[in-house]
């Protein structure tokens, strides 16, 4: 399998152009089962998931076609016809995400079954409160080894939900589903998250009628049917927060681009406090950073506009080099610091109790090899690897593919040497 190499000490300085963002991009993909007619999305990220989920909206019924054109990257999908409701165990667990067909299947033939996701690295993450809302809008559904089997025969009905903790996918699917219920839905405590709002753009593009999106009521007054639509994905706000850590951790004059900054500014104003310079620009960021050590501070992930979790480990990367102590709690997700133990292969000094880690800044860290446990854990080892004396490897980088695009290509742009070893067919123990 493939890794990759990081020799550390180079100043990052230059252009990075933000691409459009994984988490709506496969929201918005989903969208397209709710019509027989085309949804172009443009400004797609390539990258391992939404690959993946095209896979499977093909076996679905749904033609996916990738262009690079002069507009950028697009992915034109369209449905005709849902020729299959499977959704089959060994897809929907490669990619939780997948799940997420599961109401716009309902919603668009009245029957389905989907795979249950199963748990992953950071958490259990169950997917009960997509059953409620689901079941709520007046899904009848049964589990039975392993797979969700939904039917709506006369079609959803539209109802009130108020969800007892706030979930971004729960909010979304319950979205994809009521657009096409009969009568009102009105969804309380919804995640407000940047995405949702993108979604319901897109939905409203093809005929929907959502509002609300982005706050904690979200309305969707169903509608018969929705057409075709073209869409432009929301830019990745973790992407871009991932390369402002990183010029931060290295220093230099990094530049993102085609971004929209007031999507991290939880981040921003902690780079800030710790010493970076931070210049907010019309499509993007400058992260400066002159000093030769940032100091150390505290961040507790929370909801947006909180501090996104996805953002979280590469936070911790940059922390392990600061000036200080800095404390790192997580509330999202209870199981997510399996990078700490990978950065202490690295020198950092890190210790982690129950959702919180303490850091402990060391003047230099010492490359060596290190493996990535999920998507933002492998970027944060990435990070880390900028500033280690000597060659950092990065194992099990299909990780990373699945959520940075060009990521090497980026970097190197900046004056960052990594490279990407291919893999010698030799699985990874
Ligand atoms: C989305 O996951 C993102 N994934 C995650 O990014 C992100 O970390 C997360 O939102 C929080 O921002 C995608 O968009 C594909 P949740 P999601 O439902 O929707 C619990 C990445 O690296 N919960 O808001 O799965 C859950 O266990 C990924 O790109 C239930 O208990 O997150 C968690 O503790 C990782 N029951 C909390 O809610 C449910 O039915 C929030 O999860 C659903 C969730």
């Amino acid at each position: 399998m493939d890794r990759i190499a990081i020799i550390g000490g180079a100043r990052l300085n230059g252009e990075i152009p933000v691409s459009g963002a994984k988490n709506s991009a496969i929201k918005l993909m989903a969208a397209s089962l709710l019509t027989d007619e085309p949804l172009r999305l443009t400004n797609m990220p390539r990258l391992a998931d939404t690959r993946f989920l095209g896979k499977l909206l093909m076996r679905l019924g749904v033609s996916v076609t990738e262009s690079d054109g002069a507009d950028g990257q697009q992915t034109l999908l369209h449905a005709p016809e849902i020729t299959s409701g499977f959704a089959p165990y060994e897809l929907v667990s490669q990619m939780r995400a997948s799940f997420n067909v599961l109401g716009p299947l309902i919603a668009r033939t009245g029957q389905a079954k989907v795979s249950l996701p199963g748990g992953c690295t950071i958490g259990a993450r169950p997917v009960d409160l997509h059953l409620q809302a689901l079941e709520a809008l007046g899904a009848k559904i049964d589990l039975h080894e392993g797979y969700v089997y939904a039917q709506a025969p006369r079609g959803l009905q539209g109802a009130e939900i108020t969800f007892p903790i706030v979930s971004v996918g729960a909010t979304e699917h319950a979205m994809l589903a009521a657009v096409l219920a009969q009568g009102t839905t009105v969804l309380h405590n919804a995640a407000c998250e940047p995405e949702l709002i993108d979604l319901q753009e897109c939905l409203n593009a093809m005929g929907a009628k959502v509002e609300g999106a982005g706050t904690s009521t979200v309305t969707i007054t169903g509608v018969a049917r929705l057409h075709g639509a073209t869409h432009s994905v929301i830019p990745d706000r973790i992407e871009m927060g991932t390369y402002a850590v990183a010029a931060a951790m290295a220093g230099g004059e990094v530049r993102l681009t085609k971004a929209r900054p007031g999507l991290i500014d939880s981040l921003l104003d902690k780079l800030e406090e710790a010493g970076c310079g931070v210049e907010r620009t019309a499509d993007g960021v400058i992260i400066r950073r002159n000093v030769e050590r940032l100091k150390a501070v505290d961040i507790e992930t929370a909801a947006f506009p909180g501090f996104a979790t996805d953002l979280q480990a590469q936070f911790m990367a940059l922390m392990t080099v600061a000036d200080g102590e800095s404390r790192i709690r997580e509330t999202i997700f209870e199981n997510r610091f399996m990078h700490a133990p990978e950065l202490m292969r690295l020198g950092a000094d890190i210790s982690v109790s129950g959702g919180e880690a303490r850091v402990r800044g060391v003047s230099q860290l010492e490359g060596a090899e290190v493996m990535a446990t999920d998507l933002r854990a492998s970027v944060s080892l990435v990070i880390a690897g900028l500033v280690a004396r000597g060659e950092t490897t990065v194992s099990r980088i299909y990780h990373l593919d699945r959520g940075f695009e060009r990521l090497e290509e980026k970097l190197t742009a900046c004056g960052a040497q990594v490279r990407r070893i291919q893999g010698d067919g030799e699985p990874e123990l």
